[in-house]
This record gives C-alpha cells, structure tokens and sequence, in this order.
C-alpha cells in the first residue's frame, strides 16, 4: 500500500488544545456577546477518496469541542474534513454544526519554509463552495458566507474566522479566534 500524501495538510494532524479562545456572537437585542473559551480540536488522517474516477483527495477527519471559560460547558462542536487536491492544490474545509447548518469553503495553502497557512471562503465564485442550512435557520438565522485563516507554525495553530448572519434583522459578523498547541 502506498504511503498517502496529504501535503500541506500533514502539519494539521494531532490533538490540539487551546485556552485563548474568543468568540463574538449575536445577541437577540442586536448587542454582542464576548465568550472566552478553552478547545480540544483532534484531526486524523483517513486515507483517499478518489471522485468521477478523475479526482484524488488526501482526506482528514475532524472534530472540535468548544468550552465556556467560565463555566466548562460545551457550547459550539463541529465535525468534519480536510482535504487536498495535489493536482490543483485546492484545500476544501467541509464541516457541520448542531444547528443545522453545513459548510464547505475552498481555498489554497501557503507553505513556507517555517509556517503552513491556509485560507479558505464560501464567497461566489466557481472556486468557493456553499453553506446548506435548515429551514428555520434558513429563515431566522441565516449564516450568508463563512471564510477562514489557519496558520500552523510548528506546534503552533492560530486561526480566525468569520460567519456573516443575517439574524434578528440586521447583519451581524460572528467572529472567532484561538491560539492551539499540539500536544499529542
Ligand atoms: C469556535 C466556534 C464557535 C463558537 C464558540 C460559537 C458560539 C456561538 C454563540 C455563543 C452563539 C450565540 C447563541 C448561543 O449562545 O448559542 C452563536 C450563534 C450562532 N452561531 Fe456560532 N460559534 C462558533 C462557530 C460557528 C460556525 C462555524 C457557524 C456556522 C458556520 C456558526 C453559526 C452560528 C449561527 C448561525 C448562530 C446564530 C444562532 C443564534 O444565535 O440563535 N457558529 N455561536
């Protein structure tokens, strides 16, 4: 069996876990609310995948598990891949959310000598992907675009991003960011 290549994916593989997390998120009166929070995100790698007998992706499976600061209550979990297409270089971030709502955001990494980043976006353009969500969010809290920035340094992984919704009337920019050390 050959060895699978998952190129600027690899540095990504382990369990991480990061205590600077800040979220910014709606509140129903149209305000902010400012959550401190502690996460484990552990990815594996799973192998290929290889679709219309003419794509090949080196595929890893994850899932992250966010905490409350304050209180140690899981308040966001989400699973889903990586992958990388080492034909076109395309990275796709595919997940989901408990509240009914699924992405899946392309994009490119950039590997340097020390640091691996990628980025990736649901914007429209034939490159991007999409965001499938409920009906009821689909109505009431509608995510519009997601789109974000990882960057591996080592043991070191930051990332931001960003969901734009469309709640309680107006647009509202759901933000998070962390700093995440690999410990395993
Ligand atoms: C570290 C990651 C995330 C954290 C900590 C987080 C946290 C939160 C919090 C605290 C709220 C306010 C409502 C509540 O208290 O339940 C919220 C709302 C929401 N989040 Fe996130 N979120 C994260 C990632 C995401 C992602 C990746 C998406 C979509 C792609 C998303 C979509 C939404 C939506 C649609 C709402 C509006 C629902 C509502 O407020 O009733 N979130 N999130």
């Amino acid at each position: 069996m050959s060895e699978i290549n998952y190129g600027p994916l690899t540095q990504l593989i382990g369990v991480w876990k990061g205590d600077k997390g800040k979220d910014i998120a709606p509140e129903p009166d149209g305000s902010e609310e400012d959550n401190a929070y502690f996460e484990t995100i552990t990815v594996e790698p799973i192998g290929d995948v290889s679709n219309a007998d003419a794509q090949t992706l080196a595929v890893l499976h994850y899932c992250q598990i966010v905490q409350r600061k304050q209180t140690g209550v899981v308040f966001h979990h989400q699973t889903g891949y990586w992958s990388w297409d080492a034909a076109t270089g395309v990275v796709t971030h595919s997940f989901s959310i408990p509240r009914g709502v699924t992405v899946v955001a392309c994009g490119k990494a950039k590997v340097e000598a020390d640091s691996t980043v990628i980025e990736v976006d649901t914007t429209e353009n034939p490159d991007s992907g999409g965001i499938a969500q409920s009906p009821f969010m689909q109505k009431s809290a509608k995510t519009t675009s997601f789109s974000q920035t990882l960057s591996i340094q080592g043991d070191l992984l930051r990332y931001q991003q960003m969901m734009v919704l469309d709640i309680y009337g107006k647009i509202f920019n759901h933000s998070d960011v962390n700093e995440l050390k690999k410990c395993l």
